[in-house]
Protein backbone atom coordinates (compact mmCIF):
# COMPACT_ATOMS: atom_id res chain seq x y z
CA UNK A 1 0.00 0.00 0.00
CA UNK A 2 2.56 2.69 1.01
CA UNK A 3 5.18 1.35 -1.92
CA UNK A 4 2.08 2.27 -3.64
CA UNK A 5 1.39 5.80 -2.83
CA UNK A 6 5.19 6.45 -3.42
CA UNK A 7 4.68 5.42 -7.24
CA UNK A 8 1.79 7.83 -7.18
CA UNK A 9 2.99 10.51 -5.80
CA UNK A 10 6.38 9.99 -7.78
CA UNK A 11 4.67 9.82 -10.71
CA UNK A 12 2.45 12.54 -10.51
CA UNK A 13 5.71 14.84 -9.32
CA UNK A 14 7.32 13.62 -12.46
CA UNK A 15 4.67 14.26 -14.92
CA UNK A 16 3.99 18.10 -13.57
CA UNK A 17 8.12 18.69 -14.10
CA UNK A 18 7.33 17.46 -17.54
CA UNK A 19 4.00 19.84 -18.07
CA UNK A 20 6.29 22.65 -16.43
CA UNK A 21 9.05 22.16 -18.91
CA UNK A 22 6.94 21.43 -21.99
CA UNK A 23 5.24 24.88 -21.02
CA UNK A 24 8.53 26.72 -20.39
CA UNK A 25 9.68 25.43 -24.00
CA UNK A 26 6.40 26.30 -25.58
CA UNK A 27 6.80 29.48 -24.47
CA UNK A 28 10.39 30.28 -24.89
CA UNK A 29 9.72 29.14 -28.68
CA UNK A 30 7.04 31.81 -29.44
CA UNK A 31 8.90 34.50 -27.50
CA UNK A 32 12.39 33.96 -29.44
CA UNK A 33 10.71 32.99 -32.66
CA UNK A 34 12.71 34.76 -35.96
CA UNK A 35 10.43 37.31 -38.43
CA UNK A 36 11.57 38.38 -41.94
CA UNK A 37 13.13 41.42 -41.91
CA UNK A 38 11.93 43.97 -44.34
CA UNK A 39 14.97 46.46 -46.18
CA UNK A 40 14.79 50.02 -44.80
CA UNK A 41 16.05 52.81 -46.30
CA UNK A 42 17.09 55.73 -43.76
CA UNK A 43 17.95 58.95 -45.21
CA UNK A 44 20.24 60.94 -43.88
CA UNK A 45 19.03 63.95 -42.21
CA UNK A 46 20.47 67.37 -42.09
CA UNK A 47 22.48 68.73 -38.71
CA UNK A 48 19.46 70.89 -36.94
CA UNK A 49 17.47 67.84 -37.13
CA UNK A 50 18.94 66.39 -33.91
CA UNK A 51 16.80 69.39 -31.88
CA UNK A 52 13.62 68.29 -33.34
CA UNK A 53 14.66 64.25 -33.15
CA UNK A 54 14.90 65.00 -29.37
CA UNK A 55 11.38 66.61 -29.26
CA UNK A 56 9.87 63.74 -31.35
CA UNK A 57 11.80 60.86 -29.49
CA UNK A 58 9.51 62.55 -26.39
CA UNK A 59 6.08 61.84 -28.56
CA UNK A 60 7.62 58.78 -29.31
CA UNK A 61 8.14 57.70 -25.58
CA UNK A 62 11.29 56.43 -26.89
CA UNK A 63 13.10 58.45 -23.64
CA UNK A 64 10.21 57.59 -21.50
CA UNK A 65 10.95 53.63 -22.00
CA UNK A 66 14.87 54.19 -22.67
CA UNK A 67 15.46 56.61 -19.97
CA UNK A 68 16.41 60.36 -20.72
CA UNK A 69 20.26 59.50 -21.41
CA UNK A 70 18.71 56.64 -23.80
CA UNK A 71 20.91 54.51 -21.49
CA UNK A 72 18.30 51.64 -20.62
CA UNK A 73 16.00 51.34 -17.87
CA UNK A 74 13.63 49.32 -16.21
CA UNK A 75 10.74 50.95 -18.14
CA UNK A 76 7.98 48.38 -16.62
CA UNK A 77 8.40 46.29 -13.37
CA UNK A 78 4.98 44.77 -14.21
CA UNK A 79 5.48 40.80 -13.92
CA UNK A 80 3.29 40.01 -16.83
CA UNK A 81 5.47 41.41 -19.70
CA UNK A 82 8.40 39.97 -21.02
CA UNK A 83 10.68 42.73 -20.93
CA UNK A 84 10.73 44.99 -17.92
CA UNK A 85 13.56 46.53 -19.48
CA UNK A 86 14.22 48.81 -22.11
CA UNK A 87 17.67 48.65 -23.30
CA UNK A 88 20.68 50.85 -23.92
CA UNK A 89 20.26 52.50 -27.21
CA UNK A 90 23.65 54.68 -26.95
CA UNK A 91 25.10 50.83 -27.15
CA UNK A 92 22.59 49.36 -29.97
CA UNK A 93 23.42 52.97 -31.55
CA UNK A 94 27.17 51.95 -32.15
CA UNK A 95 26.01 48.03 -33.47
CA UNK A 96 23.60 48.50 -36.01
CA UNK A 97 23.85 50.64 -39.02
CA UNK A 98 20.85 53.73 -39.98
CA UNK A 99 18.67 51.07 -41.75
CA UNK A 100 18.98 48.35 -39.19
CA UNK A 101 17.74 50.79 -36.29
CA UNK A 102 14.95 51.30 -38.98
CA UNK A 103 13.91 47.69 -38.99
CA UNK A 104 13.73 47.98 -35.07
CA UNK A 105 12.21 51.04 -34.77
CA UNK A 106 9.18 50.61 -37.92
CA UNK A 107 9.37 46.57 -37.90
CA UNK A 108 9.76 45.88 -33.92
CA UNK A 109 12.41 43.31 -35.01
CA UNK A 110 16.00 42.98 -33.59
CA UNK A 111 18.04 43.79 -36.66
CA UNK A 112 21.03 41.20 -35.77
CA UNK A 113 18.07 37.90 -34.54
CA UNK A 114 14.76 38.53 -36.58
CA UNK A 115 13.57 38.14 -32.86
CA UNK A 116 10.38 39.99 -32.05
CA UNK A 117 11.02 42.87 -29.69
CA UNK A 118 8.62 42.50 -27.27
CA UNK A 119 7.50 45.89 -25.66
CA UNK A 120 8.48 47.95 -28.36
CA UNK A 121 5.76 49.94 -29.42
CA UNK A 122 6.34 48.74 -33.38
CA UNK A 123 2.29 48.97 -34.25
CA UNK A 124 2.37 52.71 -33.80
CA UNK A 125 6.32 53.53 -34.72
CA UNK A 126 5.38 51.65 -38.51
CA UNK A 127 3.97 54.83 -39.20
CA UNK A 128 6.70 56.95 -38.98
CA UNK A 129 7.67 59.18 -41.63
CA UNK A 130 10.91 59.07 -43.18
CA UNK A 131 11.70 62.80 -42.30
CA UNK A 132 10.45 62.03 -38.28
CA UNK A 133 12.97 58.49 -38.47
CA UNK A 134 15.92 60.34 -40.09
CA UNK A 135 15.75 63.25 -37.24
CA UNK A 136 14.81 60.56 -34.12
CA UNK A 137 18.21 58.57 -35.53
CA UNK A 138 20.00 62.03 -35.76
CA UNK A 139 19.32 62.23 -31.94
CA UNK A 140 19.99 59.04 -31.25
CA UNK A 141 23.30 59.16 -32.70
CA UNK A 142 24.36 62.36 -30.97
CA UNK A 143 25.17 60.45 -27.54
CA UNK A 144 28.24 58.34 -27.72
CA UNK A 145 28.13 54.97 -26.08
CA UNK A 146 27.34 55.00 -22.90
CA UNK A 147 26.88 53.40 -19.47
CA UNK A 148 26.39 49.45 -19.35
CA UNK A 149 24.24 47.21 -21.25
CA UNK A 150 20.71 46.41 -19.37
CA UNK A 151 21.07 42.83 -17.85
CA UNK A 152 19.93 39.61 -19.76
CA UNK A 153 15.76 38.67 -18.84
CA UNK A 154 14.40 35.78 -19.17
CA UNK A 155 10.14 36.29 -18.76
CA UNK A 156 8.44 35.23 -15.84
CA UNK A 157 5.83 33.02 -15.37
CA UNK A 158 2.76 35.21 -15.53
CA UNK A 159 4.85 37.09 -18.77
CA UNK A 160 4.68 33.50 -20.33
CA UNK A 161 0.89 32.65 -19.91
CA UNK A 162 0.34 35.57 -21.39
CA UNK A 163 2.23 34.69 -24.21
CA UNK A 164 0.84 31.08 -24.39
CA UNK A 165 -2.84 32.51 -23.90
CA UNK A 166 -2.09 34.82 -27.07
CA UNK A 167 -2.78 37.48 -24.61
CA UNK A 168 0.32 39.22 -25.40
CA UNK A 169 1.11 38.83 -29.24
CA UNK A 170 3.97 41.44 -30.25
CA UNK A 171 4.10 40.36 -34.05
CA UNK A 172 0.21 39.65 -34.27
CA UNK A 173 -0.57 43.54 -33.33
CA UNK A 174 1.91 44.64 -35.83
CA UNK A 175 0.20 42.52 -38.31
CA UNK A 176 -3.59 43.75 -36.78
CA UNK A 177 -2.28 47.24 -37.13
CA UNK A 178 -2.11 47.04 -40.86
CA UNK A 179 -5.46 45.66 -41.68
CA UNK A 180 -7.09 47.94 -39.03
CA UNK A 181 -5.99 51.71 -39.70
CA UNK A 182 -7.59 54.80 -37.84
CA UNK A 183 -10.00 55.29 -40.02
CA UNK A 184 -9.24 57.85 -43.03
CA UNK A 185 -11.46 61.64 -43.00
CA UNK A 186 -9.33 63.01 -46.28
CA UNK A 187 -6.52 65.27 -46.78
CA UNK A 188 -7.31 67.81 -44.67
CA UNK A 189 -7.23 66.27 -41.31
CA UNK A 190 -4.08 63.64 -42.65
CA UNK A 191 -2.13 65.83 -40.10
CA UNK A 192 -4.12 64.89 -36.90
CA UNK A 193 -4.37 61.59 -38.11
CA UNK A 194 -0.78 61.03 -38.39
CA UNK A 195 -0.13 62.35 -35.03
CA UNK A 196 -2.64 60.33 -33.27
CA UNK A 197 -1.23 57.17 -35.26
CA UNK A 198 2.20 58.18 -34.15
CA UNK A 199 1.84 58.86 -30.54
CA UNK A 200 -1.65 57.82 -29.32
CA UNK A 201 -2.04 54.15 -31.19
CA UNK A 202 0.53 53.19 -28.53
CA UNK A 203 -1.93 52.83 -25.53
CA UNK A 204 -5.69 53.80 -27.76
CA UNK A 205 -5.04 51.30 -30.23
CA UNK A 206 -4.50 51.09 -34.06
CA UNK A 207 -7.75 51.72 -34.83
CA UNK A 208 -7.70 54.58 -31.78
CA UNK A 209 -10.93 52.17 -30.70
CA UNK A 210 -9.16 51.51 -27.44
CA UNK A 211 -6.73 48.94 -26.17
CA UNK A 212 -7.09 46.22 -23.33
CA UNK A 213 -3.47 45.83 -22.80
CA UNK A 214 -2.66 49.49 -22.24
CA UNK A 215 -5.98 50.37 -21.20
CA UNK A 216 -6.26 53.66 -23.43
CA UNK A 217 -10.79 54.13 -23.99
CA UNK A 218 -11.95 54.78 -27.63
CA UNK A 219 -10.89 57.78 -29.04
CA UNK A 220 -14.38 58.82 -29.37
CA UNK A 221 -13.90 60.12 -25.31
CA UNK A 222 -12.53 63.58 -27.70
CA UNK A 223 -16.23 63.89 -29.01
CA UNK A 224 -16.91 65.24 -25.62
CA UNK A 225 -14.46 67.63 -25.08
CA UNK A 226 -14.16 71.19 -26.37
CA UNK A 227 -11.23 72.64 -28.27
CA UNK A 228 -9.75 74.33 -24.85
CA UNK A 229 -10.42 71.13 -22.63
CA UNK A 230 -8.61 69.08 -24.97
CA UNK A 231 -5.67 71.31 -25.47
CA UNK A 232 -5.50 71.52 -21.41
CA UNK A 233 -5.20 67.96 -21.22
CA UNK A 234 -2.59 67.68 -23.66
CA UNK A 235 -0.50 70.24 -21.66
CA UNK A 236 -1.64 68.96 -18.13
CA UNK A 237 -3.41 65.87 -18.40
CA UNK A 238 -6.04 67.23 -16.32
CA UNK A 239 -9.28 66.41 -18.37
CA UNK A 240 -12.80 68.29 -17.39
CA UNK A 241 -14.01 68.03 -14.05
CA UNK A 242 -10.10 67.69 -12.66
CA UNK A 243 -9.86 63.58 -12.48
CA UNK A 244 -6.70 61.90 -12.04
CA UNK A 245 -5.84 59.80 -15.32
CA UNK A 246 -3.03 57.46 -14.13
CA UNK A 247 -0.82 57.00 -17.09
CA UNK A 248 -2.40 59.44 -19.06
CA UNK A 249 -1.61 61.97 -16.59
CA UNK A 250 2.01 61.08 -16.24
CA UNK A 251 2.21 60.61 -20.54
CA UNK A 252 0.50 64.32 -20.65
CA UNK A 253 2.71 65.78 -18.16
CA UNK A 254 5.85 64.19 -19.97
CA UNK A 255 5.40 63.93 -22.74
CA UNK A 256 2.25 65.51 -25.16
CA UNK A 257 2.96 68.97 -23.28
CA UNK A 258 5.83 69.44 -26.46
CA UNK A 259 3.59 69.62 -29.10
CA UNK A 260 2.98 72.49 -30.71
CA UNK A 261 -0.54 74.64 -30.80
CA UNK A 262 -0.43 73.50 -34.14
CA UNK A 263 -0.31 69.90 -33.62
CA UNK A 264 -2.66 69.97 -30.54
CA UNK A 265 -4.90 71.90 -33.30
CA UNK A 266 -4.44 69.14 -35.95
CA UNK A 267 -4.87 66.48 -33.68
CA UNK A 268 -7.91 67.99 -31.79
CA UNK A 269 -9.73 67.90 -35.33
CA UNK A 270 -8.92 64.68 -36.73
CA UNK A 271 -10.60 63.39 -33.02
CA UNK A 272 -13.41 64.99 -33.14
CA UNK A 273 -14.23 64.80 -36.79
CA UNK A 274 -13.47 60.92 -36.32
CA UNK A 275 -15.94 61.24 -33.11
CA UNK A 276 -19.01 62.59 -34.80
CA UNK A 277 -18.26 60.14 -37.53
CA UNK A 278 -18.27 57.19 -35.70
CA UNK A 279 -21.47 58.61 -33.86
CA UNK A 280 -23.48 59.37 -36.66
CA UNK A 281 -22.92 55.89 -38.09
CA UNK A 282 -24.23 54.32 -34.74
C1 LIG B 1 6.87 51.32 -24.31
C2 LIG B 1 8.31 51.27 -24.22
C3 LIG B 1 9.16 51.56 -25.41
C4 LIG B 1 9.08 52.63 -26.28
C5 LIG B 1 8.05 53.75 -26.30
C6 LIG B 1 10.20 52.50 -27.19
N1 LIG B 1 10.91 51.37 -26.91
FE1 LIG B 1 12.53 50.67 -27.92
N2 LIG B 1 12.49 48.95 -26.85
C7 LIG B 1 11.68 48.71 -25.75
C8 LIG B 1 11.97 47.39 -25.22
C9 LIG B 1 11.30 46.76 -24.03
C10 LIG B 1 12.97 46.83 -26.05
C11 LIG B 1 13.62 45.45 -25.89
C12 LIG B 1 12.76 44.39 -26.51
C13 LIG B 1 13.33 43.01 -26.43
O1 LIG B 1 14.50 42.84 -26.09
O2 LIG B 1 12.58 42.04 -26.72
C14 LIG B 1 13.28 47.85 -27.06
C15 LIG B 1 14.23 47.69 -28.06
C16 LIG B 1 14.66 48.71 -28.91
C17 LIG B 1 15.74 48.60 -29.87
C18 LIG B 1 16.61 47.35 -30.12
C19 LIG B 1 17.81 47.42 -29.21
C20 LIG B 1 18.73 46.23 -29.28
O3 LIG B 1 19.63 46.18 -28.42
O4 LIG B 1 18.59 45.35 -30.15
C21 LIG B 1 15.88 49.82 -30.48
C22 LIG B 1 16.89 50.22 -31.55
C23 LIG B 1 14.86 50.70 -29.91
N3 LIG B 1 14.14 49.98 -28.96
C24 LIG B 1 14.68 52.03 -30.25
C25 LIG B 1 13.59 52.81 -29.84
C26 LIG B 1 13.31 54.14 -30.33
C27 LIG B 1 14.21 54.95 -31.23
C28 LIG B 1 12.11 54.51 -29.79
C29 LIG B 1 11.29 55.75 -30.07
C30 LIG B 1 11.04 56.02 -31.49
C31 LIG B 1 11.67 53.43 -28.92
N4 LIG B 1 12.60 52.42 -28.97
C32 LIG B 1 10.49 53.43 -28.18
C33 LIG B 1 10.73 49.57 -25.25
C34 LIG B 1 10.31 50.76 -25.84
C1 LIG C 1 1.26 55.50 -22.54
C2 LIG C 1 -0.13 55.33 -22.81
C3 LIG C 1 -0.96 56.44 -23.40
C4 LIG C 1 -0.65 57.29 -24.44
C5 LIG C 1 0.62 57.34 -25.28
C6 LIG C 1 -1.82 58.13 -24.64
N1 LIG C 1 -2.79 57.80 -23.75
FE1 LIG C 1 -4.61 58.71 -23.53
N2 LIG C 1 -5.08 57.46 -22.00
C7 LIG C 1 -4.30 56.43 -21.55
C8 LIG C 1 -5.03 55.70 -20.52
C9 LIG C 1 -4.52 54.47 -19.79
C10 LIG C 1 -6.26 56.35 -20.36
C11 LIG C 1 -7.38 55.98 -19.39
C12 LIG C 1 -7.19 56.75 -18.13
C13 LIG C 1 -8.26 56.48 -17.09
O1 LIG C 1 -9.44 56.46 -17.46
O2 LIG C 1 -7.87 56.31 -15.94
C14 LIG C 1 -6.27 57.46 -21.31
C15 LIG C 1 -7.31 58.35 -21.44
C16 LIG C 1 -7.40 59.32 -22.43
C17 LIG C 1 -8.55 60.17 -22.65
C18 LIG C 1 -9.86 60.12 -21.87
C19 LIG C 1 -9.93 61.18 -20.82
C20 LIG C 1 -11.29 61.17 -20.18
O3 LIG C 1 -11.94 62.21 -20.25
O4 LIG C 1 -11.67 60.14 -19.60
C21 LIG C 1 -8.25 60.97 -23.72
C22 LIG C 1 -9.14 62.05 -24.35
C23 LIG C 1 -6.93 60.62 -24.17
N3 LIG C 1 -6.43 59.62 -23.35
C24 LIG C 1 -6.29 61.20 -25.24
C25 LIG C 1 -5.03 60.83 -25.69
C26 LIG C 1 -4.40 61.38 -26.87
C27 LIG C 1 -5.04 62.41 -27.79
C28 LIG C 1 -3.19 60.79 -26.99
C29 LIG C 1 -2.13 61.06 -28.03
C30 LIG C 1 -1.61 62.41 -28.06
C31 LIG C 1 -3.03 59.88 -25.87
N4 LIG C 1 -4.18 59.91 -25.13
C32 LIG C 1 -1.91 59.11 -25.63
C33 LIG C 1 -3.02 56.10 -21.98
C34 LIG C 1 -2.32 56.77 -22.97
Amino acid sequence: MGRTLVSILLGAIALTTLVVVALWIWSEVRITRRYPLAPEVAQAAPAHAVVEGRRLSKLYGCTSCHGADLQGKVYNPNPRLVRNHAPNLTLAAARYSDEQLAQAIRQGVRPNDGRALWGMPAQTLMHLTSEELAAVLAFVRSHQPAGAPTPPESAGWRARWAVMTGALDEPRRVARARVTPAIDLGPELAAGRHIARTVCSECHGADLGGDDVEGGPDLRVVGAYDAEAFDTLMRTGVPPGGRHLGIMTLVARSDSKVFTPAEVAALYAYLSARAERLNTAD
